[in-house]
């Protein structure tokens, strides 16, 4: 199988994490002489250790797997700075409020990077009273369709899934939005300002 963790990750983690190879070998029951081969490329920890290396580490998991542990340094919580992962296997849309790590089927999802919305994708919105009634002109088959639509303020964030075959439209609250999103299954995430 693939090497789940390279040589370089486990050094440079266990450096940052101030462990000497006997330390990190001791936690593990396992020789400095394995951590050492390890970090040189001449070994490779077993995948049963996978868990007690992430927690010697003291890092997740999934920050394992990707090669990175992740800081929250968004302590400010600004949803205008927020992020959509979309799974390409089961379709589920996941969103956070700054940069994290996100696992769906097995798959580290990367956060989408919005694009203006124009051509097929131009996104319109018009107010209704305290609403806005979100519409884009794009085919909503099975094969390519829109497959949500989010308006974001700096306060939160509302979402509405949308189906192949259903209109590709819905209304969300006036209050303070900033930003719309529309995802296409095809084409990725779309985002116009408000
Ligand atoms: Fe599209």
């Amino acid at each position: 199988m693939d090497r789940y963790v390279t040589g370089a990750v486990i050094r440079r983690l266990r450096e940052k994490k101030k462990l000497t190879q006997e330390e990190l070998a001791d936690k593990l029951f396992v020789s400095s002489k394995a951590i050492s081969k390890w970090e040189t490329g001449q070994g490779f920890p077993d995948i049963s250790l996978i868990e007690p290396l992430a927690a010697a580490l003291d890092i997740s998991v999934i920050e394992l797997l990707s090669g990175e542990d992740i800081t929250n340094l968004n302590r400010s919580f600004n949803m205008l700075k927020g992020k959509f992962y979309v799974c390409p296997v089961c379709g589920n849309v996941i969103t956070a409020s700054g940069d994290t790590v996100v696992s769906c089927c097995g798959i580290t999802l990367p956060p989408c990077e919005p694009e203006e919305a124009e051509g097929e994708h131009s996104i319109k919105v018009e107010k209704i009273e305290d609403e806005y009634y979100v519409t884009v002109d794009h085919p909503m088959t099975k094969e390519h369709y829109i497959s949500f639509l989010a308006a974001v303020s700096d306060q939160g964030m509302q979402l509405t899934k949308l189906y192949p075959e259903g209109d590709a439209g819905t209304r969300f609250r006036t209050r303070c939005v900033r930003y719309v999103y529309a995802y296409c299954n095809h084409h990725g995430l779309f985002r116009c300002h408000i």
